[in-house]
């Protein structure tokens, strides 16, 4: 009889489809089994690394930088080197040469495509529910700036709008796998100690104070801050103009403002995967370092003199805090200055951070270049844990 036939067909499909969806289970499990083997390979590298990047002369001829020395087959070391004169005369000029090595060293003719190919794992990890921390240190006019923004032309983009534009195209190829992403934005400035929400829309007078806040074990919020959601590309690049504008406003107030506060943008990340039943959480931090040049007492008196203590300190902390999870102690100072504790989560043993160390080519940055390059030095010689995603 037909109902017979047709119940017979039913159930035949009815395994098919089992057989179909147990293989995919397996490809699954195959799939998460070659991620966990990618990030064991990457492990024992440990989950911070450190990227030097030399800017160009922005006048004269590349040529003529010789106190900065980059191997032509090695692009993970730099030399430093000066000749200091004899003082009595009577000795011969000596050659003074400093050595460093990074997981990556950029030279001037790099361009931001090739910068950015070199961080792009990083970013695509914080789609797997990796935290990932990506920030830029240097003395100002080093070029934090041009490697976080860029510029306007696309060719020209710095390490923000590249993220977000890989976001949101991985996003969208991976809801064929079945994952609906969540995407909310927040951009946040710190000067003095002070945090300023760069989203605010509202009347200028009417500011309202922010403090940060741990709500969980995971979870860093701040008061009274703009968190909005975003749905593509786009809305992230108007949010990034609004902050800009939002900079630019202080800066007229301000001379040089914005290279004396750092500002941080933060992309939440939340995803689903109702057919696998697994959902992950993770932030993407992108931070635009205050200069970290010393501070000359003579030179800097009043207002100057407070900007670059508040500065000097949160750089040195965020020093200490990167050195004590190295060492594995079990307390780690993050509260000691607004930008840490904002972090926080970016940069504990259960995330993964880069750091950038932007490099002046002129001579007379040789001093806060090797400070700089002593810095970075150290903070690649740390070997925090060992990342792991956010997974449920
Ligand atoms: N790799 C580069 N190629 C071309 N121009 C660059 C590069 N890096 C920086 N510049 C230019 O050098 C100048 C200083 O760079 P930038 O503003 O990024 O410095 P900064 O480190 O952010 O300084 P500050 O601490 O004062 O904010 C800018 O005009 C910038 O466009
Ligand atoms: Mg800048």
């Amino acid at each position: 009889r037909p109902g017979w036939d047709l119940k017979g067909k039913v159930s035949d499909m009815e395994v098919k489809v089992q057989n179909y969806q147990s293989k995919i289970k397996l490809v699954n499990l195959e799939n998460d089994h070659l991620k966990d083997s990618i990030t064991k390979a990457q492990k024992h590298k440990g989950n911070i690394r450190v990227f030097c990047r030399v800017r160009p002369l922005l006048t004269g001829n590349q040529s003529d930088v010789l106190h900065i020395q980059l191997p032509a087959h090695d692009n993970k070391a730099l030399t430093l080197a000066k000749t200091e004169e004899s003082h009595t005369g009577r000795t011969a000029d000596t050659q003074k040469s400093y050595n460093f090595s990074f997981d990556r060293v950029f030279g001037p003719r790099a361009t931001q495509r090739e910068v950015f190919e070199e961080i792009s794992l990083l970013v695509q990890s914080a789609l797997d529910g990796y935290n990932v921390c990506c920030f830029a240190y240097g003395q100002t006019g080093s070029g934090k700036t041009f490697t976080m923004e860029g510029g306007d032309l696309e060719d020209l983009w710095g390490v923000i709008p590249r993220a977000v534009q890989q976001i949101f195209k991985s996003a969208k190829a991976l809801q064929e796998q079945g994952w609906q992403y969540t995407f909310t934005a927040s951009f946040v400035e710190i000067y003095n100690e002070t945090l300023r929400d760069l989203l605010y829309t509202g009347k200028p007078n009417k500011r309202p104070e922010h403090e940060i806040r741990k709500v969980s074990n995971n979870e860093i919020t701040v008061t009274n801050l703009t968190y909005q959601k975003v749905n593509n590309e786009d809305e992230v690049h108007n949010l990034i103009m609004l902050a800009n504008q939002n900079r630019s406003t202080a800066r007229t107030g301000m001379n040089d403002h914005s290279s004396r506060s750092h500002s941080v943008f933060q992309l939440d990340i939340e995803g689903q995967n109702s057919d696998r039943d697994t959902k992950c959480k993770s932030v993407l931090c992108l931070v635009d370092l205050a200069g970290s040049e010393r501070v000359q007492k003579s030179q800097s008196q009043g207002e100057r003199f407070k900007e670059m203590t508040a500065i000097n300190s949160s750089l040195t902390n965020l020093g200490i805090v990167i050195a004590t999870l190295a060492s594995k102690e079990s307390f780690i100072p993050y509260r000691n200055s607004k930008l840490t504790y904002l972090l926080q989560n970016c940069l504990g043993g259960n995330s993964k951070t880069l750091m950038f160390v932007n490099i002046a080519p002129e001579e007379e940055s040789f001093s806060e270049s090797l400070n700089s390059l002593r810095f970075a030095s150290k903070v690649n010689d740390c070997v925090i844990g060992t990342a792991s995603a956010n997974r449920k």
